[in-house]
């Protein structure tokens, strides 16, 4: 006897995969793991110091549910500085990571039955966060030829009166896409004209290669009243673990969201918090260490790609992931077995050749396979090598 909302929710397929490749290493194997969608850095030491002394200090017990001030006030801080943006610390709710300040978000705009656009490819978790908060998640396709962006006049025709928000990832996970000005503006024109919110998921925002980041809620001061803004810890200072996202939305928003969460999960956890403004206030040098290993690194992943030609990809402006369209291997076999679609294909990879990618199907693109470049470059090396053993030895 189980609810039946919670029947419809579907396993994260990143995790499931992930969860296999680590199981073989366990085994003693040595897999080369390109499915991790967290950077291999370690949490800089100054930020690590502050948590240190947020627990030596006693800053051990609940706190405000929606945050503590002083942090509150470091993201306003954050959003000025690096966003032009203004927003007062009662418009920002800090929760744990940002997943959770999704699932906020959906539970606070949500009615059932109300739709949201979610463009495909798109992150694994959007889709089940909507229907869980008893919405219907309505995927946008978008497609290579146009850099898997949304076309403006293709979204006004699927915006309806049930349509409650559009989900924006820029810079994408998993196809590392970002927008620019003109392209945002363009959304944000419609979004307005619509009256539907903008979930702007900007956590990758600091690693891009390509083109600058804007955040949507920059164009003006109707798009920002629609904006929700949500961004982390988690990527720009490689605290996954730590477990802090916020949103920056309209003060009402921010209250219910507040409430929800005062309700669901209480405060995030208060070490984290502190360890947060540090890496907020503190020096920045770090994330631009960690920019200059991704763009070597998405640099020489596009250039073995390049000399592979069943498979193709388009170039990751942002983020740190490769996605690649395998669909030409479909036709072929690896060791008699069919590949045909590409479950089959990250299997046999993983299974004979020790490397673990993640297939498309979850991020609603069967034809690709993501890979992420936060592993080392000996790692990326000798993974990329396999990958040509194996595709190599695929026959007609
Ligand atoms: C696009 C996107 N949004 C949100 C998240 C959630 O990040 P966290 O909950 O660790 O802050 C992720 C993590 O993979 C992501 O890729």
């Amino acid at each position: 006897m189980y609810s039946e909302k919670a029947k419809g929710i579907s396993a994260s397929p990143t995790m499931a995969f992930d969860a296999k490749a680590k199981q073989m290493v366990a085994e003693g194997k040595n897999v080369i793991n390109f499915g991790v969608g967290e950077p291999d850095f370690d949490t800089p030491e100054h930020i690590r110091t502050a948590a240190i002394d947020a627990i030596n200090s006693g800053f051990t017990r609940y706190t405000a549910a929606s945050g503590i001030p002083k942090l509150k006030e470091a993201i306003c801080d954050k959003l000025k500085r690096d966003n032009g943006l203004d927003y007062k610390p009662n418009q920002i709710v800090v929760s744990n990571g940002a997943k959770h300040s999704l699932a906020n978000t959906f539970t606070a705009i949500l009615n059932d039955g109300d739709e949201v656009i979610i463009p495909s490819p798109y992150w694994v978790s959007y889709p089940e966060q909507v229907k869980i908060s008893g919405g219907t998640p309505v995927i946008f396709k978008t497609t290579r030829e146009n850099g898997y962006k949304v076309d403006p006049r293709e979204l006004k025709k699927v915006i309806n009166p049930r349509t409650r928000a559009l989900v924006l990832n820029s810079p994408s996970n998993p196809t590392g896409q970002v927008y620019d000005r003109a392209a945002l503006e363009q959304l944000a024109q419609i979004a307005v004209e619509k009256n539907i919110y903008v979930l702007s998921d900007e956590v990758y925002e600091k690693f891009i290669y390509t083109g600058e980041h804007v955040s949507i809620a920059s164009l003006g001061q109707e798009i920002k009243d629609l904006t929700i803004l949500i961004n982390g810890a988690s990527k720009t200072y490689a605290m996954t673990g730590w477990r802090i996202g916020y949103t920056a939305s309209s003060a009402e928003l921010a209250g219910i969201m507040g409430n929800i969460q005062s309700h669901a999960t209480s405060n995030p956890n208060s070490i984290a918090q502190m360890a947060t403004i540090a890496a907020l206030n503190g020096s920045q040098d770090c994330v631009k260490q960690m920019w200059e290993a991704f763009e070597a690194r998405r640099n020489y992943m596009v250039e073995r790609f390049d000399a592979m030609n069943s498979v193709s990809y388009i170039m990751p402006e942002g983020a740190f992931y490769l996605f690649v369209d395998i669909s030409k291997t479909f036709d072929f076999k690896y060791n008699g077995q069919a590949i045909g679609n590409g479950d089959n294909f990250a299997n046999l990879l993983l299974e004979n050749n020790l490397v673990a990618v993640v297939p498309g199907d979850g991020f609603g693109a069967p034809e690709c396979v993501r890979l992420s470049y936060a592993t080392s470059m000996e790692s990326i090396k000798e993974g990329l090598d396999r990958i040509c053993a194996f595709l190599e030895r695929l026959e007609p």
